[in-house]
């Protein structure tokens, strides 16, 4: 059996879940489940990030300890997930017992190697991006992701000989070995790998809320490398490895364009600096902003996937995050856009047409006699859009098809046929459509196409309850 591995960044847990956040893990969980429906072993990741400045600052703020208050909000994001229909096999958090100790395991390995050395770091620091920027980097004397100004940092750090990878990295990039997608993202890693890195330090000595260096307690590990580490330990790395041997390397990757540098170029060094294979995958995608803002606190614009949720239903909800835009791009959203989207293509689209030919079925009687995967062109259509990442155009070919039956219907007027069997036979090619769009739609919409699926299988049809409710 073929083995597909596929993770989603793990994230922040300074705030509660909001959009972009269900954005990636949505696009994950549909790959996944599209992998799975090709009958291949999917092992889906998907966590938290516990550690860090950031984590500790905002759990300051709020009176609470570090650990109880990544508890609380952990909880938040894995709800989330579960309330979203999310299918990951495992949830890692960075405070984890089985995380710390890979992470360690994986620390002292580097060092005995002798790619670990002593240093003094003097620089920027941003703990928004919990990272160090430069000074070309700034934009008014800020950061220019977090607007804030970043602070004067200087001390003695533990740092990683990168500048040994980088060739290879380089090499490995250029040749497709780690594939990074879309195609513009690979030429700005090259960019950034050509403008020249610096080792860069793996531990910081002021930061207390993390995992300490287990050669040096006095020192807490960089978050960035505790964080990356997840996709591995999270297989076990640290302990009998089984898990690991059978899926590792990662086939996909997926991460927002901002954390690109961290996963294109220094988790494949570090991966390499123990022999260990680097990601097969990388996909790149877009930010959302909300009418033309940045996402934030501070603005007060957040959107979080439960006020969605609430609105348009879990399927409904998962189909607007995914069909914002071409998967890899920014994309703006408002809830006008949402509104419109959500009455057009579901309540008035597919839930109509299923209401329509359901109904008719019913109430006249009629059975047809349809099988679930006998369109393998439009399967093989999706299959090549899914291999791209092209949901858009996957859902478009998809629509097409339902736009088409319904013109059928309303133009043909089984309705108004005496003729049984041509009734019959109108009815059935428009059920076999719409029974074939359900099967490939299951990724997307797991509930609803998932219930199509069923009453479409049944040779006498029954009408169901309205799956989008139109939304005035
Ligand atoms: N903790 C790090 C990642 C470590 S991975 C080893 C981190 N966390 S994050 O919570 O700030 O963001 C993680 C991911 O969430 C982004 O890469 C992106 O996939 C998603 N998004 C967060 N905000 C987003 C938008 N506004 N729009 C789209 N996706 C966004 O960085």
């Amino acid at each position: 059996m073929k083995k597909f591995y596929i993770t989603t960044p793990i994230y922040y847990v300074n705030d509660k879940p909001h959009i972009g956040h269900a954005y990636t893990t949505i696009a994950a969980d549909v790959i996944a489940r599209y992998h799975k429906l090709k009958e291949e072993e999917v092992f889906f990741l998907t966590g938290v990030d516990e550690h860090g400045t950031k984590v500790a600052e905002s759990a300051k703020k709020q009176d609470r300890n570090p650990q109880e208050f990544c508890n609380r909000i952990s909880q938040r994001f894995k709800d989330t997930w579960e309330r979203l229909n999310i299918s990951n096999n495992d949830f890692i958090r960075t405070t984890d017992e089985r995380h710390i100790k890979g992470v360690e395991k994986f620390l002292k390995e580097l060092r005995r190697r002798g790619l670990i050395y002593k240093g003094e770091y003097r620089g920027l620091y941003c703990t928004g991006c919990e990272k160090f920027i430069t000074e070309k980097e700034l934009v008014n004397g800020e950061c220019p992701i977090h607007q804030k100004r970043p602070e004067v940092v200087s001390e003695k750090n533990y740092f990683f000989k990168l500048s040994k990878y980088l060739d290879k990295v380089q090499k490995l990039i250029q040749n497709d070995e780690i594939e990074i997608l879309p195609k513009e993202r690979k030429n700005e890693t090259l960019g950034l790998i050509k403008q020249g890195l610096e080792d860069f330090s793996i531990s910081r000595e002021k930061v207390k809320w993390g995992i300490k260096l287990p050669w040096d307690k006095k020192q807490t590990v960089y978050v960035w490398v505790d964080a990356l580490l997840n996709y591995i330990t999270a297989l076990d790395y640290g302990n009998d490895q089984k898990k690991f041997r059978r899926f590792w390397p990662a086939d996909l990757q997926l991460l927002g364009k901002d954390i690109l540098k961290f996963h294109a170029i220094y988790w494949p060094a570090l991966l390499l600096a123990l022999n260990i294979k680097p990601p097969k995958k990388l996909f790149v995608h877009g930010y959302f902003t909300i009418s033309g803002q940045k996402m934030s606190k501070s603005l007060g614009n957040i959107i979080t996937p439960e006020e969605m949720i609430e609105k348009f239903g879990v399927d409904g909800t998962r189909y607007l995050l995914i069909s914002t835009t071409t998967f890899g791009q920014d994309a703006d959203v408002c809830w006008e856009w949402f509104k419109e989207k959500y009455n057009a293509d579901l309540a008035n689209g597919i839930g109509n047409l299923v209401a329509r030919v359901s109904n008719i079925l019913e109430k006249d009687n009629i059975e047809v006699n349809i099988t679930v995967g006998s369109d393998k062109g439009l399967k093989n259509k999706i299959d090549k859009k899914m291999q791209q990442y092209r949901f858009d155009e996957a859902l478009e070919i998809l629509w097409q098809v339902l736009r088409k039956s319904d013109k059928s219907l309303s133009n043909k007027k089984p309705w108004e046929l005496d003729d049984v069997e041509k009734k019959r036979k109108v009815l059935e090619h428009i059920s076999q459509n719409v029974l074939n769009v359900a099967e490939l739609l299951q990724p997307f919409l797991p509930e609803t196409a998932g219930k199509i699926v069923k009453q479409f299988s049944k040779k006498q049809v029954k009408k169901g309850k309205a799956l989008f409710p139109r939304i005035k």
